[in-house]
């Protein structure tokens, strides 16, 4: 069995004390995508009508024939999972039937600014009672999912969350396409919900479940055609925890980063913070046999899924993964980008506004959403907390770009915690990293390790975008904004 150590020597991991730590530089820097197959034209499309019920419905989180628990869902399924093609339209008619307002964020996607789902930022909470609707049309393929923008931990901590794939990407048709979606859950042994945050928590590195799962069991398993070219699609759901995932008895190639196609490389062990995503196409063995997707930054390696090989027509043959066709995110003009920097850091301020509106003005504090605003706040992106004020009055963006320009943004940790930092209604191009040794790729959220500095590169699409750690109590306790392209 593979064991950390070697696999921390693979080309993924991180880099140690080395030669490469502090330089990010890397021999030959070649652009994200670069020698990707052009797409053939892609077809008009169908719309895809769709209605997202958002409701308690209840599951058995702990097994068969353990306790009920009362999850959260837009659909009957956990984590239902909508595939569309390139060139689909979705309308995703969302039917609040909770007990508090929410909405539906379509991570990584490059909708209009309109759609992209933040209650007051692009849109009105969606209360208990009302519908709204969102109308798109994905202009990439890829794996990426949608959740709410407030109380994150309170109701993606239930299991709100939706995965959606956009089809259109592959040369060849894999012979199989496993979803493998890890999110941990925070449960008594009676199947009740243990608080979803935690001072403890929200101060450091986040608070863990206390069941992992994948698909929402604790040991997933599926199984696969011999000898078959499959697809996983490997997303982070969870609100904390960091996977290191690999793969054992089989032959493994990265295909995609966020949904990015990506020059195929073969997979060692590639981290995931909270919301990224990884494709990884496996060759899989002879009938019987069985692979194992493990996640390696635990103690012990941990079985994400455990997949078998069932008897199939396919023979044994060479295994070279062609690549996915290359995307059509726009490529950011490195030598005219404007640099910007910003610094994730503890709160350094003692009570900022939300302390003092909650203390002195009792009209104040009934007026502030607690769903989106905490009372008080460790983390900061450029010394400003969020939220600085009451959600209804926005506070100013961290900064004001010009759309159709390209961005050079530095990102620096200032913490002892890894944090992975998200933009969204953007993909952007990794371009360095201090304390990774990884080809330059394409992301909507990228770790950031502790004292990394990391650059990313893209160009400003109109609208008020959020910024922010994907850990969800770093985002709800401070370490959040938005940045405004106008
Ligand atoms: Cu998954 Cu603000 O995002
Ligand atoms: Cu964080």
């Amino acid at each position: 069995m593979l064991t950390r150590r070697t696999v921390l020597g693979g080309m993924a991991g991180l880099a140690g004390a080395g030669a490469l730590a502090g330089t990010g530089m890397r021999t030959s820097p070649a652009r994200a995508g670069e020698g990707l197959p052009a797409r053939p034209s892609v077809p008009a499309g169908r719309r895809h009508d769709l209605t997202f019920v958002a409701a308690e419905r209840e599951a058995r989180l702990l097994g068969p024939s353990g306790p009920v628990s009362r999850v959260w869902t837009y659909t009957d399924d956990l984590f239902g999972v909508v595939r569309m093609r390139l060139g689909d339209t979705l309308r995703a008619r969302l039917d609040n039937r909770l007990p508090e307002h929410t909405s539906m964020h379509w991570h990584g996607i490059r909708v209009p600014n309109s759609q992209d789902g933040v209650q007051y930022l692009t849109q009105p909470p969606v209360n208990p009672g009302e519908t709204f609707a969102y109308e798109f049309t994905p202009p990439d393929t890829g794996t990426f999912f949608f959740h709410p923008h407030c109380n994150e931990t309170g109701q993606v901590g239930r299991g709100l969350a939706g995965i959606l794939i956009v089809e259109g990407d592959e040369q060849e048709p894999s012979h199989a396409d496993l979803v493998l979606a890890s999110k941990d859950w925070r449960l008594a042994e009676d199947g009740s919900w243990l608080s979803f945050d935690t001072l403890e928590g929200a101060s450091r590195a986040g608070t863990f479940g206390t069941v992992r799962a994948v698909n929402g069991e604790q040991a997933f398993s599926a199984e696969v055609p011999a000898h078959g070219d499959i697809r996983l699609r490997i997303l982070n759901l969870d609100a904390t925890r960091m996977i290191e995932v690999g793969v054992e008895g089989a032959e493994a190639y990265v295909i995609a980063t966020d949904g990015n196609p990506i020059t195929p490389f073969p997979l060692h062990s590639w981290r995931l913070g909270a919301a990224m995503r990884l494709d990884v196409l496996v060759r899989a063995p002879a009938a019987g046999r069985t692979f194992r997707v493990l996640d390696y930054f635990s103690a012990e390696p941990w079985p994400l899924a455990t997949v078998r090989a069932a008897p199939s027509g396919l023979q044994p043959r060479p295994f070279s993964p062609k690549p996915l066709y290359v995307s059509s995110v726009p490529r950011a003009d490195l030598k005219n980008a404007e640099r910007m920097s910003f610094a994730f850091s503890a709160a350094t301020g003692a009570a900022g506004f939300v302390q003092a509106v909650a203390q002195d003005d009792p009209l104040a504090k009934v007026l502030l959403d607690s769903l989106c605003v905490q009372e008080s706040t460790f983390w900061a992106i450029n010394k400003a907390s969020w939220p600085n004020a009451d959600h209804r009055r926005m506070p100013p963006p961290l900064a004001m770009l010009e759309a159709g320009r390209s961005y050079v943004f530095e990102l620096m940790n200032a913490t002892p915690h890894p944090h992975p930092i998200h933009l969204h209604g953007h993909m952007f191009e990794v371009l360095s990293a201090s304390r990774s040794d990884v080809p330059r790729f394409l992301a909507d959220t990228v770790l950031l390790h502790p004292k990394e500095r990391i650059e990313i590169a893209f160009v400003a699409e109109r609208g008020d975008w959020m910024f922010h750690c994907h850990i969800l109590e770093h985002l709800e306790f401070g370490m959040m904004g938005y940045v405004r392209a106008v």
